[in-house]
């Protein structure tokens, strides 16, 4: 297993990319399989997929057409909200593994904390641990309160909490708890989709160091140990996003883009969660 120079330690003892590609909304099969082939080329070895972005099919056609060894790449898929309150989690699971054609994922997430429900799911997916169909387990828009909740049934701790964290979105609390408890948080939405591209702050710090301000906040990210999956189909981006490594960011530019923060989101919440996370 090879996942690179840049990697985290999760809790369970296994290794987790820093840099992953994110394929939210990318569900043209050809447009995903270049994707992941030019990601793969620059270095990425890490692809986050969802049921719920209903790509997962495109997923493991891309994945299947590289050279690259199974055991070098890191899988993370999630179990959405229905299929959570109607307790079909290990069903559910299976044929995400069979859209993906692939025997095990490196990573399943709760993909959020349906009230009443993920107790239940969490332990499936211990069971799914156990059986080596996944090899860690986590979770995703989990606030303080659930992880709380979640210790109450359970002494795994999840290994990873993926929550939307950028420049604009900042969650001191909820780092400082996950370090704590050997939580790896992982930044999603990381470019905040774009919405930190045009800050003055970003574009000078950037030029200082000769990057882009995505790869200021994407470096602003993985500096502090949070992992990062930001998503592109172009080729250019990819290789743009994967050039974070390379430069240090002083304390002082990491202090003024931390002072950013406005709590801004910019992925929605679903519907059906709204009532408990807004
Ligand atoms: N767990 C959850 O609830 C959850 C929620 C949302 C997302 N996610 C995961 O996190 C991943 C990333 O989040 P995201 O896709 O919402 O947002 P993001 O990665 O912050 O932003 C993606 C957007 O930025 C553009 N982009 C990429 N590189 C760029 C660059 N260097 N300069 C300027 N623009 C750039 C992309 O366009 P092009 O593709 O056209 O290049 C795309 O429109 C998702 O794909 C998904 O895997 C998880």
């Amino acid at each position: 297993m090879s996942f690179g120079e840049h990697v985290i330690h999760l809790n369970d003892g296994r290794e987790m990319p820093l840099l992953g590609l994110g394929v939210y909304k990318a569900t043209d099969d050809g447009e995903l399989k270049q994707a992941i082939s030019d990601a793969v080329s620059s270095g990425y070895r890490l692809i986050d997929t969802a049921s719920f972005y209903k790509n997962e099919e495109g997923v493991g056609k891309g994945i299947q057409a590289l050279d690259t060894p199974r055991e070098d790449l890191f899988i993370t898929t999630k179990i959405w909200n229905t299929a959570q309150r109607i307790g079909d989690i290990e069903d559910s699971f299976n044929r995400s593994l069979e859209r993906l054609g692939l025997d095990y994922v490196d990573l399943y997430l709760i993909h959020w904390p349906v009230p009443g429900c993920f107790g239940n799911t969490w332990k499936v997916m211990e069971k799914l641990r156990t059986d080596g169909k996944v090899k860690s387990i986590g979770v995703s828009n989990f606030s303080i309160a659930d992880l709380e909740l979640l210790k109450t049934v359970s002494d795994v701790v999840p290994a990873v909490n993926q929550v939307e964290f950028h420049p604009l979105f900042n969650h001191p609390e909820l780092k400082t708890y996950c370090e704590e408890k050997g939580i790896v948080l992982q930044a999603y939405a990381p470019l905040a989709r774009g919405a930190y591209m045009n800050s003055p702050l970003m574009i000078e710090i950037g030029k200082n160091h000769q990057k882009t301000p995505a790869q200021v906040g994407l470096r602003w990210l993985v500096q502090q140990g949070i992992g990062v999956i930001p998503k592109s189909v172009h080729k250019e981006r990819l290789e743009e996003n994967s050039q974070i490594f390379d430069f240090v960011l002083s304390e002082e530019e990491m202090a003024a883009i931390t002072a950013m923060d406005v709590q801004q989101r910019v992925a929605g919440v679903p519907e059906d969660m709204a009532p408990y996370i807004l």
